[in-house]
């Protein structure tokens, strides 16, 4: 049984925290970090989250205190949700994370669910981690590890499907679709009880601040974002890598020195942005330019892709992906899509850059959830960034020579067929 009458291990002192060598069971997790350090009643563990300054990994950067303090002033029983999702198709790191170390995760949402005095404890995930979870579960329950019984579910591979809300309605058995808020889930979520949706990677951070403090938290990091991150890097030579890495590392560290044309930031919600020396991996830095961390998703544009090509793709993947709940779902990101593919192609209408300018202003601010915003905070970084280029289509001229993709998308969106001219 996990308890603090067991040694803890020593804390991990480089910036491998979350990732171990290799692949753990239940024997390696305990030996690299030791026992599960429940706290024995609701909220004792939210003081040390809150010092340690954590913020959710699975996009916006919420302080994970005050999620943890809302659900656990809810009224009545409450609910604990792992988010393991992940369906940003560029994103890796969730499922890099449960596959080596699932038990760090599992810890996380149980001392979780203690904090905020969960009575039914959930976690979400996709198709590939449920081998590695199920046996992880069969260990733990072997040795009682876990305050509460923990139910498994495969989400849907869709972009939308980890959205809190749309955790909740799948969880509920509705679609994996965002609901309509206000209430916020925190308040009333699954069966109307408070519940607490929380990233999976927030969640194995949290275990580790409950065992070696806050104060061993924030010796990475910057004052404001402290701790390390999972990222998902696509750096311009090709391939893809997860690591992780202390939050404030310059970006150019990162995605290495082979020219890139433009970086993207934060992923498919994320933001396009010049490459620059001075540029680091935290949001202070990232604001000022319009950027976030986001999904951890960081990618460098080779010099002979096109932005034009790359941006139509993923806004047809992002448009497909709406749930067709709300007006700019429905018509806007579609149009969008559309006048992006003819510029992208090899006969655009000569209005075609100018509707999409147009379209973006129309679709923002408004739907039920962050999907219209986010496409437009990526396709507007687009416009900025790739603006010589976009004029370059309207003339039927692309400077990049091939329309070949970089960025993953589930399904390849073809963009023309057309050669370019
Ligand atoms: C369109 C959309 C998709 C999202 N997908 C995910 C996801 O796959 N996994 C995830 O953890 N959070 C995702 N989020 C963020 C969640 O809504 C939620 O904020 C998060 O799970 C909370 O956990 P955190 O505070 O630990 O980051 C998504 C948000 C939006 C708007
Ligand atoms: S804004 Fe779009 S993605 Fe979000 S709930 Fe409405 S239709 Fe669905």
């Amino acid at each position: 049984m996990g308890g603090r009458s067991q040694a803890p291990s020593r804390a991990p002192a480089g910036p491998a925290r979350l990732l171990p060598p290799r692949p753990e069971n239940l024997r390696l997790h305990l030996e690299r970090v030791g026992p599960v350090p429940y706290r024995g009643r609701a909220g004792a563990l939210i003081p040390d989250v809150a010092a340690a300054g954590l913020t959710g990994r699975g996009g916006a950067a919420f302080p994970t205190y005050r999620k943890l303090e809302i659900v656990a002033a809810g009224r009545g029983p409450t609910v604990a949700v792992a988010n393991g999702a992940e369906g940003e198709p560029a994103s890796r790191e969730d499922k890099a994370l449960l596959a080596a170390a699932p038990h760090l995760v599992l810890d996380g949402l149980q001392l979780a669910a203690e904090a905020v005095g969960a009575t039914e404890v959930y976690l979400c995930l996709h198709r590939g981690a449920m081998p590695v979870i199920e046996r992880a579960l069969r260990e733990r329950a072997q040795c009682q590890l876990d305050l509460l019984p923990v139910t498994v579910a495969e989400t849907p591979p869709r972009f939308l499907a980890g959205q809190e809300s749309a955790v909740v309605n799948w969880l509920g058995g509705g679609p994996a679709i965002p609901l309509f808020t206000p209430p916020r889930v925190t308040e009333r979520g699954l069966n109307r009880r408070p519940t607490l949706v929380q990233n999976v990677e927030t969640l194995a951070q949290l275990a580790l601040i409950a065992r070696f403090g806050p104060q061993w938290f924030r010796s990475l990091g910057v004052a404001a974002e402290p701790g390390t991150m999972l990222i998902t890097r696509y750096p311009a030579p090709g391939g893809c890598q997860v690591a992780e890495v202390p939050i404030g590392t310059p970006l150019a560290a990162i995605l290495g020195s082979a020219p890139a044309q433009a970086w993207l930031v934060g992923g498919y919600h994320g933001t396009w942005l010049p490459p620059a020396a001075g540029l680091t991996l935290d949001n202070g830095s990232l604001r000022m330019l319009g950027g976030a961390v986001g999904a951890g998703v960081l990618a460098a544009l080779p010099a002979d892709r096109c932005g034009v090509a790359e941006t139509a793709r993923v806004t047809a993947y992002l448009a497909a992906e709406s749930a067709g709940q709300c007006g700019p779902c429905l018509n806007g990101l579609p149009r969008i899509a559309a006048a992006l593919a003819e510029l992208a192609g090899t006969r655009p209408r000569h209005r075609a850059l100018a509707d999409v300018e147009r379209w973006a202003g129309l679709v923002s601010g408004r739907g039920a959830c962050g999907h219209p915003d986010g496409s437009v905070r990526f396709l507007r970084s687009a416009l900025r960034v790739f603006a010589a280029e976009f004029r370059r289509h309207e003339r039927r001229q692309c400077s990049a020579g091939t329309g070949r993709p970089f960025l993953p998308l589930p399904n390849q969106v073809p963009v023309s067929d057309e050669d370019w001219t």
